[in-house]
């Protein structure tokens, strides 16, 4: 197994999101009752299994959004490893298994959908820490692991039926669902740009020596244990060329890197004459689903989980960190709007817009990215009081991006020597729509997690 260099953030988090103690104006639109996403019937097993891992509740009966992006389990969840939600998962398991349920839906959506799910738990138990003075639940992960390890097996698709998945992005472009520009005049409305594959955004590629730790968006891929790959994206206002203009500035910039001020004058920080990109200028990051074939191969598949987008419609000099503090001045300050699309299995399967499904301004989600260990669900379960400071989705970006111009964009360091630039693709024809990340399939195959489930795949013990 490789060493990887860990890879410190020039961006430091200030305070965790669930600390950002600004009660929400907001109603709560993400509750919903448990749906039958894979089934019109709810009690059909998938849907049943799907509900057993993914779909939780509040001591005080609170629902959270049944059909998230990522499943409500964080680090120090003991969710599925303790209790009636543990014995609920294998009896669920167990029955899934023993009726060969894996064969009772065809559908190659279904079945990618599916496996994303049960993959996103194995990997959660593979790296749950319980809380100091809480059981290990060794056995408990075991019990899980296998089950669920059989059932990924045999839920794999064939290389050909992955290649035939659908292009969503392009559906959702297509659907003429969402606008298509950013309009200052209606800075709430969403839009997906339906030239963001083309050539008048610029994709931020990786040097070839970064790609073992993570690519262009290691904190992302290693989040989300590399099941995903992630592409940023940037236009300035004119498109392309001024884009490129500007990435070539950045790289040609004297002196990047100066030394940080008297309390860390051995380290190196960006030099805070580094030129911005103007008022106008767009960033997006995109997150698309890796799977795994019945051979066991890591694929990359050309569907689209999530979509984020920043518009600076103001450049501004605040180095303001974020939070506590108002987040509608923070917001301010920081000249950005914010937007985001997931994949919602609901829509998927249903043809609808290829999924996407735009975060309303006032939407809640629970987010496992970069959050502390502590299980949210059970913190809202002890401390009711504690909810009412659950921030709506999109504010929440401001924790990490509050910065004004170049200096929220968290790549830049990527984008500055010495690290090595995309290539100017000059007259040639840019890459086609989506392709091949080598980086995080790579990156997934080094995993311990990726390991654990091939071993369990080749042990003697493998559940039939
Ligand atoms: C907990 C921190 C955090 C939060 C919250 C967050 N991001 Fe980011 N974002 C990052 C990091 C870190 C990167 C750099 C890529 C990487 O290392 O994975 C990034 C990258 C991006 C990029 C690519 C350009 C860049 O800055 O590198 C976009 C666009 C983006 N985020 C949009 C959003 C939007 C929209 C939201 C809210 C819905 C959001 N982000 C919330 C941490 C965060």
């Amino acid at each position: 197994m490789r060493v990887f260099i860990a890879v410190v953030l020039l961006i430091v988090v200030p305070m965790t999101l669930r600390d950002m103690a600004i009660p929400a104006s907001a109603s709560e639109s993400a509750g919903k009752k448990a749906a039958a996403l894979y089934d019109p019937n709810p009690a059909h097993i998938w849907n049943r299994l799907y509900a057993a891992l993914w779909v939780r509740e509040d001591s005080h009966g609170g629902q959270y959004d049944a059909d998230p992006l990522d499943p409500p389990l964080w680090l120090e969840s003991e969710y599925l490893l303790a209790g009636p939600s543990h014995a609920r998962a294998l009896r669920v398991l167990d029955e899934f298994l023993q009726t060969h349920a894996e064969n009772l839906i065809r559908d190659p959506l279904k079945r990618a959908m599916l496996q994303r799910d049960l993959w996103a738990v194995f990997d959660w138990s593979v790296k749950q820490e319980s809380a100091r003075q809480m059981p290990h639940y060794e056995n408990e992960r075991r019990e899980l692991q296998t089950r669920l390890a059989e059932a990924l097996r045999r839920l794999a698709l064939s290389p050909k039926e992955i290649e035939l998945l659908p292009d969503n992005y392009a559906q959702a472009v297509a659907s003429g669902a969402f606008a298509k520009d950013y309009d200052p005049a209606h800075r709430e409305r969403a839009f997906l740009p339906p030239d963001l594959f083309d050539r008048s955004w610029i994709y931020i590629d990786s040097s070839p020596e970064e790609f073992n730790s993570g690519g262009v968006a290691p904190s992302h891929v290693q989040a989300f244990s590399g099941r995903s790959r992630f592409l940023i994206f940037m236009r300035l206002p004119k498109g392309r060329k001024p884009t490129l203009a500007y990435l070539q500035a950045l790289w040609n910039f004297p002196q990047p890197w100066v030394q940080g001020p008297d309390s860390a004058a051995d380290q190196a920080v960006i030099n805070p004459d580094l030129p911005s990109f103007p008022a106008g200028t767009e960033l997006a990051l995109v997150r698309q689903m890796t799977l795994f074939d019945g051979q066991g191969n890591l694929v990359p598949t050309p569907v689209t989980e999530s979509v984020q987008i920043r518009v600076y419609y103001a450049i501004t000099a605040t180095l303001q960190g974020c939070c506590p503090g108002d987040m509608s001045d923070i917001a301010r300050n920081s000249g950005q709007d914010f937007y985001q699309f997931t994949l919602s299995r609901a829509q998927f399967f249903a043809s609808k817009a290829g999924g996407l499904r735009a975060t309303g301004r006032d939407e809640k989600q629970l987010s496992t990215f970069q959050q502390q260990g502590g299980d949210l669900i059970d913190e809202f379960s002890e401390k009711p009081a504690l909810k009412k400071t659950w921030l709506p989705a999109l504010q929440t970006c401001l924790a990490c991006h509050s910065k004004g111009g170049v200096r929220s964009l968290n790549s830049l360091e990527k984008l500055l020597k010495p690290n090595r630039r995309q290539p100017d693709f000059g007259d040639e024809p840019y890459p086609p729509r989506w392709w091949l990340n080598a980086g995080t399939t790579d990156w997934k195959r080094d995993r311990y997690d990726w390991g654990l489930l091939n071993g369990y795949w080749r042990s003697d013990n493998r559940l039939h």
